[in-house]
C-alpha cells in the first residue's frame, strides 16, 4: 500500500486516535483517587477555615481529626443519623451534598415560594460538623449553598454553640465575577461576618446582607453585612442562601433539637 494512499492515511488517524484515547482514559482513572482525594482535603481545608482553626503549618487533616466531629443529620427532625444506615450514598466520607439533593429517595424538590436559596432540590440529609475540644462542643460548622448571580455558591457557615452569633464563613466553590461577585472571597468582607447575630432575642431570622455599607452605630448593625458594590445580585444570593439555610427549612429543626439536647 503506498504511503501516501487515502486507506493508509485513515488506518494511521484511527491508529493514532485509539491510542490517544486509552492513554487519556488511563490518565482519568488513575488520577480519580487523587483527585478524589485532593477535593476531600479541599472540603477540610474550608470547614477549618470557616471554623478559623488553620494555623500555621499544622496538616489539615491532623487538626480536622483531632478537633472536628462529622454527624450526619436528618434536616426533616434534627436527629443524627447512625453508622449502620450509612450506604455509598449516604455516607460521610465522600458526602455529596447536590448528589444527594438530586437522588430521588434522599434528596427532595423545594415548593417554588420556599425556594429562596433558588436551588429547586435539597437533601434530607447532611453532614454538619462539630467542632470539639477537650470533649467541650465550641462551634458548629454548617454546609450552605444557593445561587449567586452566575454560579450555585458553596460555603460553610461556622456559628457559637449559642446557635446564633457567626464565627465564621467562607466559600469553597463558585463562579462569579472576579472582582464583582468574586468578592465573596475577600477576606475583609468575610471578617464582617464574625460576630454578627443570626437571631433576635424572640428567635426570629434577622441576619440580612444589605445594599450599601452598614451604619454600624445603629440598633440593626448586629445583624447586618455590608453589601457587595457592583455586586448587589451576588450579595443579595448570599443574604438569601444564608437566611434559608439558617431558616425553618434548612438547620431549623436541627437548631431546635441541639438546643433541647445540649441545654434541655
Ligand atoms: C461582565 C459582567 C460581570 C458581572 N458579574 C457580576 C457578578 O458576578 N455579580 C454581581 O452581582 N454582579 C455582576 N455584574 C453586575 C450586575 O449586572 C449588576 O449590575 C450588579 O449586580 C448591580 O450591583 P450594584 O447595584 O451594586 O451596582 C456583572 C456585570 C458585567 C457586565
Amino acid at each position: 500500500m503506498p504511503a501516501d494512499s487515502v486507506k493508509k492515511t485513515l488506518i494511521v488517524a484511527f491508529g493514532v486516535c485509539i491510542v490517544c484515547s486509552i492513554l487519556v482514559s488511563t490518565a482519568a482513572v488513575s488520577l480519580k483517587g487523587i483527585q478524589d482525594e485532593n477535593k476531600r482535603l479541599d472540603r477540610i481545608k474550608n470547614i477549618l477555615l470557616a471554623g478559623d482553626l488553620l494555623n500555621g503549618d499544622a496538616d489539615l487533616r491532623t487538626i480536622y481529626e483531632e478537633k472536628i466531629q462529622p454527624m450526619m443529620i436528618d434536616l426533616s427532625n434534627g436527629k443524627q443519623v447512625p453508622k449502620e444506615e450509612f450506604n455509598e450514598v449516604l455516607n460521610i466520607e465522600d458526602f455529596d451534598i447536590t448528589m444527594v439533593a438530586g437522588h430521588p429517595q434522599y434528596g427532595m424538590t423545594i415548593p417554588s415560594e420556599k425556594d429562596t436559596a433558588k436551588i429547586n432540590k435539597m437533601p434530607k440529609y447532611t453532614v454538619v460538623y462539630i467542632h470539639k475540644e477537650d470533649n467541650v462542643i465550641k462551634q458548629i460548622i454548617l454546609p450552605v449553598y444557593g445561587k449567586g448571580l452566575w454560579s450555585t455558591m458553596y460555603g460553610f457557615v461556622a456559628l457559637d454553640t449559642d446557635l446564633k452569633t457567626v464565627r465564621g464563613f467562607t466559600f469553597y466553590d463558585h463562579a462569579e465575577t472576579p472582582g464583582l461577585g468574586g468578592e465573596v472571597d475577600n477576606p475583609r468582607w468575610k471578617a464582617i461576618w464574625k460576630g454578627k447575630q443570626i437571631f433576635d432575642e424572640k428567635g426570629d431570622l434577622r441576619i440580612e446582607v444589605i445594599k450599601g455599607t452598614v451604619d454600624t452605630s445603629g440598633s440593626e448593625a448586629q445583624y447586618q453585612i455590608d453589601g457587595l458594590s457592583g455586586a448587589t445580585l451576588t450579595a443579595r444570593g448570599v443574604n438569601d442562601l444564608v437566611r434559608f439555610w439558617l431558616g425553618d427549612d434548612g438547620y431549623g429543626p436541627f437548631f431546635k433539637r441541639f438546643k433541647e439536647e445540649i441545654y434541655g
